[in-house]
């Protein structure tokens, strides 16, 4: 497959981002022709060949070699390839023998200019390649022109022809043919015109018509790995006052399974135009932008996005607009990278066949972002496609021809009958797509057995649901009505939403019998979504722990997929550290939460047959009771065992920037540990409540891992604690828990500690804090993690002294296996 795929990661450095390179793409066949040229040229890094070297090339009766020394196209970038050109009195072709078929540039070069008593301003002519017309009746008056276009060629060679119209001339100056990579045009978009998806692009062949920057300088062909060129959005933008520009080079992270450079490169992706909310910032508007196109073809519009401006994910939402047509509403760019911020991300759409001379493209905040509505846009590119005749030339345009009152008729109707129709076809679209989605997953209606094992389960752990029956919902076990998820949300009521994930949105709701929950709303849009549903059901079905949030039931009707948990008072860990404005939380309170989420994790490890990997654990995915009693939530994206990756070596990475494990990021293999590293990263955010990642830090602040480790590693972690907690945290603790964050963070997994050793180190972190421990703790802090000082021994080998401290009632973990798997890591680790 592509080079462009491998990445090169290296741990250890602060700028993460940066370093996903790709390798850049080596064309297989690579024709630059110097068209007319006595000798080869070189420039800009490359050679032209003159075509006069290239035997067999050129098939010609009667030509003209061209020459001029104007100094008009001094200032083009191109200029040494204007200087020459290559005049045809006759049909004349250029034939280029292809080593791999595929989709290739066919780059034109042309300036007209007095050669002896020829006026190159007069030729009149048409360009052919294979089976598409690119130019017909053409005449370049005065200024130097390169037409771009990209052709999939289907047979070993590929002739260029040039054909002068009757009494006319044509010429060249310049020809590129080089091929493309492959997944530079997906055969798919999504049509906006009938709406639904539009099919076969891949055989089409495109001219690009225009191919922008958002809020960047322009990008020469030199910084661009298939040479184009990009060009400032400044004078497309309809309202220029409502726009600004963003930059910020270091966010943008290619990801693997994502676009590579080749589909644009970071220049593009790491700046955008956004909304211009100077005077008020939660103002709604559109963001737009304009251009000309040709009428009567369709075109593809490519919208490059990457979200360089949010400090988490899930904090932007928008809607994007295409000439009108509303083309991704509520787009989440969180969930179309993967959940990797600042992961580029593009979208392919076709324009209707009679949509207009001008294309427009908007974007606008969603209703969901009320607080701080923002949108962007970082790269557009408009390729016009060829029409059913193969051709891209103006001059065989489909519009107005044959009578034009029938063309009326015909809009009439199409109005009339349009309108009756719209609604029926879009619903007959959606539903459509829906069904195709669902057969892609593999999944019928039908839902997999899901071993239950008595449905009581919601009664742990929350006082809401204390010993209460579900009503109409516990009938049918975890399975419930839909019509009591609406009842219980209000009808899904918008002012009821508590959270937005990757999945969906997240409503607080109640049951008819006063269980307050937490109602989690698939979104059908998600790709993922499907698989992470049935993933969380099975998981949260089979899992029962005090330290895991806990599933009441689900919906699977209608094609919704409903998941309702019990409802956590508190929110997440991340809103009480930073952010929100919510009271900062004690030294002892964190190292409790950060104690229980510990023990949900050596739960999910080690509690049952297969070791469960969550495989997304930050703070934001550590929930609070009303009580701050942390419990594990999202178990979309688990896996059982690290045996199930070896199978799948492809699974592309998931999880949280800035919480990755650099050892799966490189190896593509998942550990139990994997979550130990992710869980050293929010014990630094717990101690120094920051975003783990936060671009508007100087570039060494800017990772918390790397940042806090290299405080660690001087012994200095005091500096830079969270200003609250300052005074407040005993050094011996300080010193354990930074040992144990450090250790986590180890760059293999097979330094790294296991959840149950951390488990551990954690509560003596705790009792240190508390100075119940006797002795010298200077001595124990500089102990190796899972080494104990005897007293630490023995008051832990007393399992009920530590049962009863932080399970305070073992009859809630219906597992029964917790505790002694804990006490038997911690006598196992004793032995090392
Ligand atoms: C261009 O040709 C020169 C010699 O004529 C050679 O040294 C150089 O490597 C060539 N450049 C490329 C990009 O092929
Ligand atoms: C021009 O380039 C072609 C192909 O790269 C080469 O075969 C030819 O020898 C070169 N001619 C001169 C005069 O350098
Ligand atoms: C080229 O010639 C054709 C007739 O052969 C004419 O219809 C057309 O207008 C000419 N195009 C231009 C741009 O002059
Ligand atoms: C080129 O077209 C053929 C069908 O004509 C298709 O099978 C192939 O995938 C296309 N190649 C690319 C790179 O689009
Ligand atoms: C945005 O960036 C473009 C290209 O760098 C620049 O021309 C333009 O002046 C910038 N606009 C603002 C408002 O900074
Ligand atoms: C473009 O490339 C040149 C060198 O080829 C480099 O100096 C320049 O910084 C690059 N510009 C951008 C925006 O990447
Ligand atoms: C943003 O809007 C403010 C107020 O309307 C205006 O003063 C400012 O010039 C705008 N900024 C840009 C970059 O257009
Ligand atoms: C944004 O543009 C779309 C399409 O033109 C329009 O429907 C929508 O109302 C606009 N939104 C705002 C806030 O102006």
């Amino acid at each position: 497959m592509m080079d462009g795929r491998k990445f090169t990661f290296i741990f250890g450095f602060s700028i993460l981002p940066l370093l996903c390179f790709s390798a850049s793409f080596v064309p297989q066949d690579n024709y630059l022709i110097d068209c007319g040229a006595a000798s080869n040229t070189s420039f800009g890094g490359r050679n032209f060949t003159a075509d006069a070297f290239y035997k067999d090339l050129l098939s010609t009766k009667r030509d003209v070699l061209a020459t001029t020394s104007s100094k008009s196209i001094a200032s083009s970038a191109d200029s040494p390839l204007y200087q020459t050109a290559r005049i045809f009195n006759e049909q004349s072709k250029y034939k280029f023998s292809i080593n791999q078929k595929g989709r290739h540039w066919i780059r034109l070069y042309f300036y007209p200019f007095q050669y002896q008593n020829i006026d190159m301003s007069t030729a009149n002519f048409s360009v052919t390649a294979q089976n598409n017309v690119l130019l017909s009746d053409f005449a370049v008056q005065k200024n130097p022109v390169m037409k771009e276009y990209s052709v999939n060629v289907t047979s070993d060679n590929l002739v260029i022809t040039f054909t002068p119209s009757k009494n006319s001339i044509a010429f060249v100056n310049a020809i590129e043919v080089v091929s493309l990579p492959d997944e530079l045009i997906a055969d798919d978009a999504s049509s906006l015109n009938p709406p639904g998806s539009f099919t076969g692009l891949v055989t089409l062949a495109f001219e690009t018509v225009w191919r922008i920057n958002m809020g960047g300088p322009s990008i020469s062909p030199a910084n661009d790995t298939l040479r184009r060129t990009w060009v400032p959005d400044q004078n497309f933008l309809v309202t220029p006052n409502l726009a600004t520009n963003v930059t910020n080079m270091a966010a943008v992270t290619y990801a693997d399974g994502g676009p590579t450079e080749n589909i644009a490169p970071r220049s593009v992706y790491g700046t955008a135009t956004e909304m211009n909310s100077s005077s008020d910032p939660r103002s709604n508007f559109n963001v737009t932008w304009q251009f000309d196109v040709d009428p009567g073809f369709q075109y593809l519009v490519r919208l490059h996005f990457c979200d360089i401006v949010s400090k988490s994910l899930n904090e932007l939402y928008f809607n994007v607009y295409v000439n009108s047509y509303m083309a991704d509403k509520d787009m989440d760019l969180s969930v179309s990278s993967n959940n990797v911020l600042g992961a580029p991300f593009y979208k392919d759409f076709v324009t209707g066949p009679t949509d207009g001379k001008k294309i427009r493209v908007s974007v606008g905040p969603s209703s969901l972002n009320r607080d701080y509505p923002n949108a962007i846009l970082n790269g557009l590119e408009i390729m016009k496609m060829s029409n059913s005749k193969g051709s891209l030339s103006v001059a065989t345009a489909v519009i107005g021809t044959g009578s034009s009152s029938k063309n009326k008729v015909a809009i009439i109707v199409g109005v009339v009958v349009g309108t009756l129709c719209a609604m029926v076809l879009a619903g007959f679209f959606f539903v459509f797509c829906r069904r195709k989605r669902l057969r892609r997953q593999g999944l019928s209606k039908t839902w997999v057995p899901i071993s239950i094992n008595d449905g009581i389960s919601h009664t742990m752990g929350s006082k809401y649901s204390n010993g209460t029956t579900l009503s109409a919902a516990s009938n049918l076990g975890y399975r419930i009505p839909f019509v009591a998820v609406q009842e219980a949300t209000n009808n899904f009521d918008e002012s009821w939403v508590i959270g937005i994930g990757g999945f969906g949105k997240v409503y607080k709701g109640e049951l008819n019998d006063g269980t307050k929950v937490a109602v989690k709303r698939g979104n059908p849009r998600s790709q993922q979504g499907l698989a992470e549903f049935r993933t969380e059901i099975e998981m949260l079905s089979q899992f029962r722990h005090r330290h895991l949030v806990s599933l009441i039931g689900y919906c699977d009707e209608k094609n919704e997929m409903i998941l309702i948990y019990e409802y956590m008072e508190n929110g997440t860990l991340k809103s009480h550290l930073y952010g929100s404005g919510l009271p900062s939380l004690s030294w002892k309170e964190r190292m409790e939460i950060c104690i229980g989420s510990a023990r949900g994790l050596h739960y999910l490890h080690t509690g049952y047959a297969k070791a469960v990997i969550h495989r997304d654990v930050k703070s934001a995915n550590i929930l609070l009771d009303e009580n701050l009693m942390a419990k594990v939530a999202d178990f979309g994206l688990s896996k059982t065992g690290p045996e199930i990756d070896q199978t799948h070596v492809s699974t592309a990475v998931k999880g949280s920037f800035g919480y990755l494990d650099p050892e799966y990021f490189r190896r593509q293999q998942l550990t139990e540990k994997s979550d130990v590293y992710s869980f050293g990263v929010v014990l630094f955010e717990v101690l120094c409540a920051r975003p783990v990642i936060d671009p508007s830090l100087p570039r060494e602040m800017v990772n918390l891992a790397e940042w806090a480790m290299k405080w660690q590693k001087k012994g200095q972690l005091e500096q830079i604690i969270d200003p609250t907690l300052a005074g407040k945290i005993r050094p011996d603790s300080l010193r354990k828990f930074g040992e144990t964050a450090e250790k986590c963070l180890a760059d293999f997994g097979v330094d790294r500690p296991s959840m149950g050793d951390v488990l551990w180190n954690l509560e003596y972190a705790l009792q240190l804090q508390e100075a119940v421990v006797q002795g010298d703790p200077e001595e124990n802090s500089t102990n190796m993690i899972g080494e104990l000082s005897p007293q630490i021994n023995n008051f832990n080998h007393d399992a009920s002294v530590s049962v009863a401290q932080f399970e305070a009632s073992t009859t809630d973990d219906l597992s029964g296996v917790s505790m002694s798997t804990v006490f038997s890591q911690l006598v196992k680790s004793e032995g090392r």
